[in-house]
């Protein structure tokens, strides 16, 4: 079974934890570092909780500190959804270790530019860092496999009506990874509403037993009371360990190959992806678009990544 060496850019976020856990805990995967970027919470805070995350998960990789603000200066903190702390929901433990004395964009150059296998870059917050590494690094390009990110969507977005919120926080950064170059699979809203935490679920985790399953119940059930306040959402979608999944068993999801473009004048859809399905416009496919999740087969790997962590 061949390892699929990553580094995850991530902003925690619930579902952004775990994803950490899912990349930790599933033997398809070498998690080499995480970097963290502002998004559903300031920087600090994203970051700490990256740390905490591991902490809980007993996970021991590189995580540094990345961008703060978007390619344009911008920041906003998804507090609705995730809380003052962006990880609200259950008390996680200190970190039980430091912060990596580089940034988050630096710590990737640093990944890609050892490892003697190509890496994957997978974004689960806004596109900042990963834009950022494309131009300092070009060099380092060629050792880059894919970039695999949770945002965007073929239809409707979360943060504005058209926009998703990942991608509406840095759409020039976006635009970067687009027009990269480089293979770009897409797990945008389409596929990730179909990865929703029901009763079932609570259920698996209610019968780990574990420390780590009880946390989790904690972080998710305040994640659902949100979701379910903002978005009458009662079963809220845990958007990014979608985008590890494909990496693990890319039949977890039904894709297609075509063009994407990100909106970056519209008055009222700035952030948008314009993700061609039909080929209507005959721009160059740049992208594989994940738009069905076989949701069992994802909760399987879920859970067991869960099940793994909590007997670590
Ligand atoms: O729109 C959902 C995405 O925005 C997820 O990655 C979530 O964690 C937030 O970052
Ligand atoms: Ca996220």
């Amino acid at each position: 079974m061949s390892v699929i060496p990553i580094v995850l850019d991530c902003d925690p976020g619930h579902d952004d934890a775990m994803a950490i856990i899912l990349a930790a805990y599933n033997p398809k995967i070498k998690l080499l570092g995480i970097s963290t970027v502002s998004g559903n919470g300031a920087i600090e805070k994203v970051t700490q909780n990256a740390l905490r995350v591991c902490a809980l998960a007993k996970i021991n990789v590189p995580v540094a500190q990345g961008s703060g603000v978007s390619l344009l200066g911008a920041a906003e903190a998804a507090t609705d959804i995730h809380g003052e702390s962006a990880l609200d929901g259950a008390d996680l433990p200190a970190p039980t270790f430091e912060l990596q004395k580089m940034t988050g964009v630096e710590l990737i150059g640093k990944l890609v530019r050892e490892s003697s296998e190509k890496v994957t870059l997978v974004a689960t917050g806004p596109l900042t860092n990963i834009a950022l590494f494309l131009k300092l690094y070009p060099e380092l390009v060629t050792n880059v496999e894919q970039i695999v990110f949770m945002g965007g969507s073929a239809s409707r977005g979360n943060r504005t009506p058209y926009a998703e919120f990942n991608i509406w926080m840095d759409p020039e950064a976006t635009d970067v990874v687009l027009k990269s170059g480089l293979p770009l699979t897409m797990c945008g809203l389409d596929v990730t509403h179909q990865a929703l935490v029901t009763k079932e679920v609570f259920g698996e985790l209610e019968a780990m037993g574990t420390e780590l399953s009880k946390k989790i119940i904690g972080l998710m059930k305040f994640f659902a009371k949100t979701y379910d306040e903002v978005f009458e959402m009662p079963n809220p979608p845990l958007h990014d360990p979608v985008a590890i999944a494909v990496l693990i068993d890319a039949t977890v999801v039904q894709s297609k190959f075509v063009n994407v473009e990100c909106e970056l004048k519209g008055e009222f859809t700035r952030g948008a992806t314009v993700v061609d399905i039909f080929d209507r416009e005959g721009r160059k496919k740049n992208a594989t678009v994940a738009l069905n999740l076989d949701a069992p087969k994802f909760w399987s790997m879920m859970l067991d990544a869960v099940r793994a962590a909590g007997q670590a």
